[in-house]
């Protein structure tokens, strides 16, 4: 543990992540959905970026000013990497710890600030300082993104994670690294719960818990378990927190968390639905979900919209599918599985269909009499929720980013190549936001900017897999004879073809 990362685990980097929740342009729909307006952003912040990864995608695809730290030089480094590549409106990037970076004099003050897996692994220390540089730095109108452990849903946990820090408090040796240090406290953990049955008997997710834990990825468990500090909150400890900030509740970053239809029954909502206080409505909300994790927006001070402002905006809107009709799944699962009615739902997808970009103003027209509007809304978030639809940005925005977006793609899509382990993303200047991909799909993208024909597209992936000595694998099984590797390569590029192509062009992903 180095002496700058505060108990925070240093010696293992972590995963390659992007979370859409993090771009500004993503809170327009929920924030219609909850009756408000969505400001403008100009400035914005990331507090611990991680590997930087959404920081630098929200960078290149926006003209958004984005300012961003994180303590590991190692993450900063990897950050300022794909930073680098962006040119014009590349972020500012640092490696301090908040404690300094949110005493700095020359940063602006914000529209928009976001953390996300921070706030349940500082210490108070930690979270009085970013709390304070809230109150400071982010402008009234601002949007506060931030998600955090929650309770009751850690509580039946809380007994592993105690296990795991304590076995790595007494019993693990200083020379280890934390990923050796992790997988000895699960196993040591595990057969601790073996050998006791009236707990686990009690609370019977525990070792399945342990199991599961077990299969993950070592970098994320040894950020998510066993840092120094793990405080999983109630909704109303966080809202106390976020009090001298001046910050009030928004909505959900995720819609479907906002959605009813998927989440409780009508007794439920019945009940939800009685209670006068908002707060307690979500601490209500989490009790009857045993929620785990909150991704959040809060507001310092907000507008709420009127139904004709509300329409207005939506009109203003364009969208895009960024799903194959096909591919589509008419149903949303969360606690509850609810059918999208096809009446509803059929007359918008068949506009979509087309993968072309799309007026919300001009949906409406042709919908005028065959769908009610309210329910036209609701269908939009919905999609939106599912990642079925995407936003659009300005054309003049779009043509402005582009440049920045291919150049970046160039980069990551050169990183996919060598199979680096950073995972598959790619920049949309028409979106302004990633999109994740298979490994098979970014190589499909690459022999494309490569000028191949479609049909020379297999033995071009194949030479990038032998030279890396690399076999594809088949419903878990790893093919070993040249010809099965070709057939399944050429199976998935067709698939590619077929279904994703058109999408990645009208994505200004592939010209
Ligand atoms: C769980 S990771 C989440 C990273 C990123 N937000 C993501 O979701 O991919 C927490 C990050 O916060 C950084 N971090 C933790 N404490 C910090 C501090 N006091 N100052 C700056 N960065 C910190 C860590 O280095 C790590 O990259």
């Amino acid at each position: 543990m180095s002496a700058w990362s505060e108990g925070y685990t240093s010696d293992v980097t972590y995963t390659y992540g992007y979370y859409n929740e993090l771009n500004p342009i993503n809170l327009t729909i929920p924030f219609l959905m909850a009756g408000l307006a969505p400001p403008k952003i100009e400035n914005a912040c990331e507090l611990g970026f991680g590997q930087g990864i959404s920081l630098n995608m929200h960078s290149a695809t926006s003209n958004i000013k984005w300012y961003g730290t994180d303590f590991n030089p190692s993450h900063a480094f990897f950050a300022q990497s794909l930073a680098n590549q962006i040119g014009s409106n590349k972020p500012v990037i640092s490696d301090q710890g908040f404690n300094e970076f949110c005493m700095r004099d020359d940063l602006p003050e914000f529209d928009f600030i976001c953390l996300h897996g921070i706030w349940s692994w500082i210490s108070d220390e930690n979270r009085h300082i970013i709390v304070d540089f809230i109150r400071r730095k982010l402008k009234f109108g601002g949007i506060l993104y931030i998600s955090y452990n929650t309770l009751p849903g850690w509580m039946t946990l809380s007994p592993v994670r105690h296990l795991l820090v304590e076995h790595k408090r007494l019993m693990s040796s200083s020379e280890h690294d934390s990923l050796v240090t992790a997988r000895a406290a699960l196993d040591y953990s595990k057969n601790i719960l073996e050998m006791s049955p009236i707990l686990c008997q009690v609370n019977p997710t525990l070792m399945p818990s342990v199991t599961q834990l077990l299969e993950q990825n070592s970098n994320y468990l040894v950020h998510e378990y066993l840092n120094q500090d793990w405080h999983p909150m109630f909704f109303a400890q966080l809202e106390k927190w976020l009090e001298p900030a001046k910050l009030s509740y928004a909505c959900s970053a995720k819609y479907l968390d906002d959605f009813s239809g998927c989440l409780f029954t009508t007794e439920q909502v019945e009940f939800i639905n009685q209670i006068q206080n908002k707060s307690f409505a979500q601490t209500v909300k989490d009790y009857m979900l045993n929620k785990q994790f909150r991704c959040d927006y809060w507001v310092k001070g907000s507008l709420a919209l009127s139904q004709t402002e509300m329409i207005e905006q939506w009109k203003k809107l364009r969208i895009i599918l960024v799903v194959a009709r096909s591919d589509i799944v008419k149903t949303i699962s969360n606690t509850l599985t609810t059918n999208l009615l096809d009446e509803i739902f059929d007359p918008i997808l068949d506009i979509l269909s087309d993968y072309q970009i799309h007026s919300v103003a001009d949906l409406l027209e042709s919908l005028e009499n065959k769908v009610e509007i309210n329910a036209i809304f609701t269908a939009l978030a919905i999609l939106f929720g599912k990642k079925d639809i995407r936003l659009v940005q300005d054309d003049d925005i779009i043509a402005q980013v582009k440049p920045r977006c291919n150049a970046l793609n160039r980069y990551l899509l050169d990183k996919a190549k060598n199979f680096g382990g950073t995972g598959e993303i790619v920049a949309s200047p028409v979106t302004g936001e990633g999109f994740l991909l298979t490994e098979l799909e970014a190589l499909c993208i690459l022999a494309n900017q490569s000028k191949l024909a479609q049909d020379k597209w297999t033995d071009f992936i194949w030479d990038i897999f032998k030279a890396k000595n690399r076999l594809m694998i088949k419903d878990g099984e790893t093919l070993t004879e040249e010809k099965e590797n070709l057939a399944e390569i050429e199976k998935k590029k067709n698939l590619f073809i077929e279904k994703r192509l058109k999408i990645f062009q009208s994505l200004g992903i592939i010209d």
